[in-house]
């Protein structure tokens, strides 16, 4: 029998961002990637922007100019990518620590938020030299007592929550799409079509 390329179901409106949180090692930039081939949208990496614009890798940003030099930086990135649209936007991780940037988020689209287990994100960074944060102390404690700190701001920002845990990058893809869809149609039976009212 001949296979036929799956078809791209028509899931979140042509405009809407979709906008990837999590803490590091969730997996924000592989599905981020994953997702804008198969919606063939703009994929924006905030970390990736910041990176290229100032010509040095996030663990020299933090070494040289620290991390409040750092999060300027990114607010403003997010105050400019604001006027996006349907694009795939992947957030450093610690993104949701400004209030502003929070506010910000929530007022851009449609924010999806990764997360893992501590152990899962211990195993996942074990082996990265990217993470200015985690260069000097990648133990589980200090995984865990970040997360703890930081969950509630991710939770205040999130419209939908998936755990990466034993997923594969197409499954979680997949799930998000999926979630994306059954909104869409919850929307669209209690309101009518939201994206052509
Ligand atoms: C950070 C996460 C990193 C990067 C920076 C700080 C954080 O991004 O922005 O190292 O505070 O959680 P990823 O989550 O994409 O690794």
């Amino acid at each position: 029998m001949k296979a036929y390329p799956t078809p791209i179901p028509n899931h979140a409106a042509p405009q809407e961002n979709i906008i990837l949180i999590g803490f590091m090692g969730v997996g924000k930039t592989t599905v981020s990637a994953r997702l804008g081939r198969m919606l063939r949208r703009t994929v924006l990496d905030t970390d990736q922007i910041i990176a290229e614009r100032l010509q040095a890798s996030i663990p020299e940003i933090f070494e040289r100019r620290g991390e409040p030099f750092f999060r300027a930086a990114e607010h403003m990135l997010l105050s400019e990518l604001k006027r996006e649209s349907g694009s795939v936007i992947s957030c450093g991780g610690g993104i949701i620590l400004r209030s502003d940037n929070r506010r910000l988020l929530r007022s851009m689209g449609t924010v999806i938020l990764l997360t893992a287990t501590p152990e899962t994100i211990c195993a996942r960074v074990s082996q990265r030299t990217d993470l200015p944060l985690l260069s000097e102390n990648r133990t589980l404690s200090h995984i865990q007592s970040m997360l703890k700190n930081r969950e509630r701001f991710y939770r205040a920002c999130a419209d939908l929550t998936i755990s990466t845990d034993q997923k594969s990058v197409a499954r979680i893809c997949a799930k998000i799409l999926a979630l994306l869809n059954r909104r869409d149609a919850e929307a669209k039976a209690a309101h009518g079509n939201p994206h052509f009212p």
